[in-house]
C-alpha cells in the first residue's frame, strides 16, 4: 500500500499526516506533497515540528514538493487535506489514474467537518493534530 498525504503548502497538515501515518501503518509506503510550489524544498513549519514532536513524531527530515501526475501511479491512494486540495488533485488527474483519491476525513464520519483546519492560519497545531491522530487510527481498521 503506498498512501501520499497532500495540503497546500507541504509544510503543516500533509507532512504531520505523513508522520502519523508512517508511524501507524509501518508497512505501507508513505509520503506527502502539497498542491502548491510554495515551499518546494522547505523543511516543516517549525510550530508544526514542535506539535508534532509533542507526541513523538519527527519531521524534522522532511522537505516539501509540489504533487506531480506521476505521483498518481506512483501511489495507491492520495489523500487530500481538504477540499480545495481534493479539487485541485481532481483537477489534474490522469485519465486512466491508478490512485484512489478522496479526504482524509473520509475515514472519520462522525467528524463535524470533512477539512482538516490548516493551523498555518488557524494556529491550533494541536486541534490539527488530534483530527489527523484520530482519522488515522480510523482507518488503520480498513487495512
Ligand atoms: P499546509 O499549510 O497547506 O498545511 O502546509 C500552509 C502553509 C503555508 C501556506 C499555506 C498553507 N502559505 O501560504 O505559505
Amino acid at each position: 500500500m503506498r498512501i501520499l498525504a497532500v495540503c497546500l503548502g507541504n509544510i503543516c497538515r500533509s507532512p504531520t499526516a505523513e508522520a502519523v501515518l508512517r508511524h501507524h501503518l509501518p508497512f505501507a509506503e508513505i509520503d506527502s506533497a502539497g498542491t502548491s510550489d510554495w515551499h518546494i524544498g522547505d523543511a516543516p513549519y517549525p510550530p508544526a515540528i514542535d506539535a508534532a514532536a509533542g507526541r513523538g513524531y519527527d519531521l524534522t527530515t522532511l522537505r516539501a514538493r509540489q504533487v506531480t501526475t506521476e505521483d498518481f501511479a506512483a501511489f495507491d491512494l492520495i489523500l487530500a487535506m481538504d477540499t480545495k486540495n481534493l479539487e485541485t488533485l481532481e483537477a489534474m488527474r490522469p485519465a486512466n489514474a491508478h490512485a484512489k483519491v478522496k479526504r482524509l476525513l473520509e475515514y472519520l464520519p462522525d467528524a463535524e467537518t470533512r477539512e482538516v483546519p490548516d493551523p498555518y492560519y488557524t494556529r491550533d497545531f494541536d486541534g490539527t493534530l488530534d483530527l489527523i491522530e484520530a482519522a488515522v487510527l480510523a482507518m488503520k481498521t480498513d487495512f
